[in-house]
């Protein structure tokens, strides 16, 4: 078996609600392998999106760690935390998260000029942007760079997202419900740009709560009562 990546132990978060706390996660473990497609599968509101922002460092957790590659991201400081998670991971999510006034080529170039200096950009500029042309055109978009998000179909705007997250080839992409807002056939195509995406060795962790896209992956989590199940 190839390298642990990713191990996060224990993992608990609860949400404040009123009075009393909602406790979403209760315990959740779990690793990923370097070049794996893993997908997390539960029902909707069981804590899948709390658990994939955990794993990412968007989110603290309450209790537990995650490991990443060696590092303990809880244990760095938040400036250290995000830059690990701005350089070795890639989001991508149900609604796109696309920003509407740039267009498809300025919304993938956006990571990469966050992770650059104002003084690094002109010397940087150049391969960046090749790195850009080279993301759409693995998603199969190369020819909608200067569109704008409103004039691009639901899967286009899905590529358009994950060209964003691989642009600056992350060790991890984690996809959260990547086809759960587009029609079967477009969700179709997204899972085939994610397969190809896996073929060429991209570590990948996609949630889910329909079965038939997490039979797409290499092996299935299950999360439930705030625990992951593994079969
Ligand atoms: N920021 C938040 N504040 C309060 N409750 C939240 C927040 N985010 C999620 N929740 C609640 O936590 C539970 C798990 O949410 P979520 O992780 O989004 O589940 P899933 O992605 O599996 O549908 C849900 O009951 C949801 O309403
Ligand atoms: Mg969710």
């Amino acid at each position: 078996m190839s390298k642990i990546i990713l191990q996060a132990d224990n993992i608990c978060k609860a949400y404040i609600m009123g009075r009393s706390p909602l406790q979403v996660l209760r315990g959740a473990s779990l690793s990923i392998h370097e070049g794996e497609f893993a997908a997390i599968m539960g029902s909707s509101g069981s804590g899948k999106s709390t658990l994939m922002h955990i794993i990412g460092a968007l989110d603290l957790p309450d209790r537990g760690s995650v490991i990443f590659d060696r590092r303990d991201v809880f244990a760095q400081s938040r400036r250290e935390r995000e830059r690990l998670r701005n350089t070795q991971v890639g989001f991508i999510f149900q609604f796109y998260h696309l920003l509407p006034e740039l267009n498809v080529f300025e919304n993938i170039l956006l990571p990469h000029m966050i992770g650059c200096s104002i003084l690094g950009w002109p010397a940087a500029k150049k391969e960046l942007k090749a790195s850009a042309s080279e993301a759409m055109e693995a998603v199969g978009l190369k020819d909608r760079a200067r569109h704008r998000p409103n004039e691009l179909s639901g899967g286009e705007r899905q590529r358009a997202a994950i060209a964003r997250a691989i642009v600056t080839k992350p060790r991890l992409l984690l996809a959260d419900e990547p086809t759960g807002n587009l029609d079967r056939k477009t969700g179709l195509g997204i899972l085939a740009v994610l397969d190809e995406l896996h073929k060429q060795g991209q570590t990948i962790v996609m949630v889910t709560h329909d079965q038939a896209v997490a039979d797409r992956a290499d092996r299935i989590l299950n999360l439930v009562e705030g625990r992951v199940q593994t079969d």
